[in-house]
């Protein structure tokens, strides 16, 4: 289903970073900030059109990790439920929600660490947000409908993306947004190959990912646009993934 991979020490403290990291626990002095800090962040208020939002909008983040894009939909919606398939992160997620702040030990070498610590910012209602253990493939079906659903790094991690998308018109309320964003890391320890969305040839022509989207969106989404987001997780105090996005935003039909 998923890799252990999330269940891990190492994934709990890279993704403590990568979402609630300040720009000095992140990055050696002198490395440009701007363009790869706050993917979490950038992932809601580069891609949600707010204006478009109802009055009480509901917004669910599939694959949430750890919270941060969850906790910063709140600042415009209410209830956003997060769903995560890893016991781990869920848990802390919620240790998150209830107090506010989580310590974690961020690695520098080896076994080395130093004490972080993940704080969720004091504007944004706690209380608006829930989260849950769930797998997006098969999501239980009385979560009701959304406004704003973002499923942002997921589908390359799952073993059956498409089943996930054919979950979508039904999740969405007329005029709802969807957030998709993903740098086509396409593995088979996590999706098999008959399964990817691109990143092969088929008859003689190469198959790209966000063309599959379209093919397999359009009949119930409006294509809305595209663009570039960078990200960076951080290992350990030399050794970065810095990675590219493709965000995809649609709008139910
Ligand atoms: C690459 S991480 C992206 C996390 C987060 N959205 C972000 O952008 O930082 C992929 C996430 O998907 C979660 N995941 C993997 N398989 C899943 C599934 N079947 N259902 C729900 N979440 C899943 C993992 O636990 C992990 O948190």
């Amino acid at each position: 289903m998923t890799c252990n991979f999330y269940e891990t020490d190492r994934a709990l403290s890279e993704y403590l970073l990568f979402h609630y990291g300040s720009p000095d626990e992140l990055l050696p002095e002198g490395f440009p900030r701007e363009m790869v800090l706050h993917f979490p962040v950038r992932c809601v208020t580069e891609c949600v059109d707010m204006k478009r939002l109802p009055p009480q909008a509901r917004a669910l983040d599939l694959g949430c990790a750890v919270g941060r894009a969850t906790f910063e939909l709140a600042r415009w919606c209410s209830p956003v439920i997060g769903i995560d398939f890893s016991e781990r992160f869920v848990t802390i997620a919620g240790h998150l929600k209830k107090n506010g702040s989580f310590l974690f030990g961020c690695v520098e070498e080896g076994d080395l660490t130093h004490p972080c610590q993940a704080v969720v910012p004091s504007d944004i209602d706690r209380e608006r947000v829930q989260f849950e253990r769930g797998d997006a493939m098969s999501l239980r079906r009385d979560l009701g409908k959304f406004d704003v659903v973002l499923m942002a790094n997921l589908i390359d991690r799952l073993s059956d993306p498409r089943k996930c998308l054919q979950q979508l018109p039904g999740l969405l309320n007329p005029g709802g947004q969807l957030v998709i964003t993903s740098p086509y890391t396409w593995m088979t320890e996590y999706t098999p190959k008959e399964n990817w969305l691109g990143g092969f040839e088929r008859d003689g022509n190469r198959v790209k990912t966000i063309n599959m989207l379209k093919e397999i969106l359009s009949p119930n989404f409006d294509f809305c646009f595209q663009k570039n987001l960078s990200f960076l997780i951080r290992e350990h105090a030399r050794k970065f993934q810095l990675g590219i996005s493709e965000a995809s935003v649609w709008i139910r039909k």
